[in-house]
């Protein structure tokens, strides 16, 4: 039995549509730097600027970039030992005063990186990104 041409395109478009294996990293870079250069640095030895450099951060985990001056909040969440893991970064970067705030258990903690990426799919291929530096 032949199976259906439309029914291959759709499938084939479902595919394309929803990235179930996560996110993108080529895209993840690009939104990087629409979005996040204006205080980010991401390559090796990049200079610290509103925010930390990002180089390696996943592998070196939260809150070791050198000279670079963390808000008190960040640093008291930075003392619970937690790490950048997928679920992590996706809530930091949705919302990293919520995060802190979750983290530390302190309600009014507050981040001093004042952005947020509010769309799911920009997240998990920044995140994609993010990984690939190291
Ligand atoms: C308006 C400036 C600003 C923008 C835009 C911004 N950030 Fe930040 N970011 C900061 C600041 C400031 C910190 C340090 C937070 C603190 O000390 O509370 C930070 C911290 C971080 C950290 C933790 C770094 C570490 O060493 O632990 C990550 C990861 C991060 N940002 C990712 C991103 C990504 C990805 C984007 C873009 C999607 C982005 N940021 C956009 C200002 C910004």
């Amino acid at each position: 039995m032949a199976i259906p041409r439309n029914l291959i395109t759709l499938l084939l478009a479902a595919l394309v549509a929803t990235p179930v294996w996560g996110g993108d990293a080529q895209r993840g870079e690009q939104i990087s730097k629409t979005r996040c250069a204006a205080c980010h640095t991401f390559q090796e030895g990049g200079a610290n600027r509103v925010g930390p450099n990002l180089w390696s951060v996943v592998a070196n985990g939260p809150g070791q970039r050198r000279g670079f001056n963390y808000s008190p909040d960040y640093r008291r969440a930075v003392a619970t030992g937690f790490a950048w893991d997928d679920a992590n970064l996706d809530l930091y970067l949705e919302d990293p005063t919520v995060f802190l705030r979750e983290v530390t258990g302190h309600g009014n903690a507050r981040s001093r990186m004042t952005f947020k990426l509010p769309r799911e799919s920009d997240r998990s291929d920044v995140i994609e990104y993010l990984k690939t530096l190291q």
